[in-house]
């Protein structure tokens, strides 16, 4: 019942040690730093597809990127509709695009928006579309998807810009409101795929997807041996008789 609560909460508090805490406010300054703060474009090859990463947007290098991406790849099949919710670069859209899907992404950062359609334009996706906007309030209130993709930023400290907000979500507020919105915008045994990890807090994750309804199944799972995180990619479902 404790984490039935916990899951409806709109301020998390987190249940883990201060020495927990502190590890992921390491982490985060690492990341930060060394991938979504970059003053440089690079160039990052995933699944066979060459992206190219501008500045201030979050580079598809580290395991949550490249397991979801191979996972999108499996996947989807031609001919569905596909929602990548949190695009960046636009590399989870691209996997699906490439299956031959009609795909739709999002983002919130103006630079990444720009990024993930550069990297459609450059690699002739003309079954990619890309908006600008905060989670699904670009999206038609109407329309569904047959799956729904998602790397979410992982940790719950407040960001220190829009570069940031790739790993950061204050509170998890966006979180909750991704689970909860996302319902309304899948077909009827439409799928959700995303992955988190233990550098956030996954026993949350869990939580927030389960109060919103969802059943799930972790499909795929690595742990990064240099840095000790775990990551899982999920499908979730939602059961016919709660289907919106
Ligand atoms: C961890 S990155 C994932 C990027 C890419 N999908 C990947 O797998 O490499 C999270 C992305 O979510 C975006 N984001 C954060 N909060 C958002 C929100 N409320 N609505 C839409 N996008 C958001 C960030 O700008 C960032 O590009």
């Amino acid at each position: 019942m404790e984490n039935l609560e916990m899951g409806k909460s709109e301020n998390y508090q987190p249940s883990m040690s201060a020495e927990e805490i502190e590890r992921r406010e390491k982490w985060q300054d690492f990341v930060y730093e060394n991938n979504s703060h970059r003053t440089e474009s690079i160039t990052v090859n995933v699944e066979g597809c060459e992206l190219v990463v501008t500045p201030e947007v979050f580079s598809p290098v580290l395991r949550d990127s490249l397991l979801l991406a191979k996972n999108v790849s499996t996947e989807t099949k031609a001919g569905e509709k596909v929602l990548d919710m949190f695009t960046g670069s636009g590399v989870q859209a691209i996997m699906a695009a490439k299956q031959g899907a009609e795909v739709l992404a999002v983002d919130i950062n103006p630079s990444a928006v720009q990024c993930a359609k550069a990297n459609a334009e450059r690699l002739g996706l003309e079954n990619m579309t890309v908006l600008q906007g905060d989670l699904f309030s670009p999206v038609n209130p109407e329309e569904k998807f047959d799956l729904i993709t998602g790397n979410p930023p992982f940790r719950w400290f407040a960001p220190r810009d829009m570069a940031e907000r790739a790993e950061l979500d204050e509170n998890y507020a966006a979180l909750r409101r991704f689970f909860q919105e996302a319902k309304s915008h899948l077909t009827e045994g439409g799928r959700l795929l995303a992955v988190f990890a233990d550098s956030g807090d996954l026993a949350y994750f869990e939580d927030v997807a389960n109060q919103a309804g969802y059943a799930q199944e972790i499909i795929d799972t690595e742990k990064d041996e240099q840095y000790g995180w775990t990551y899982n990619v999920y499908r979730m479902t939602i059961p016919q008789t709660e289907q919106q």
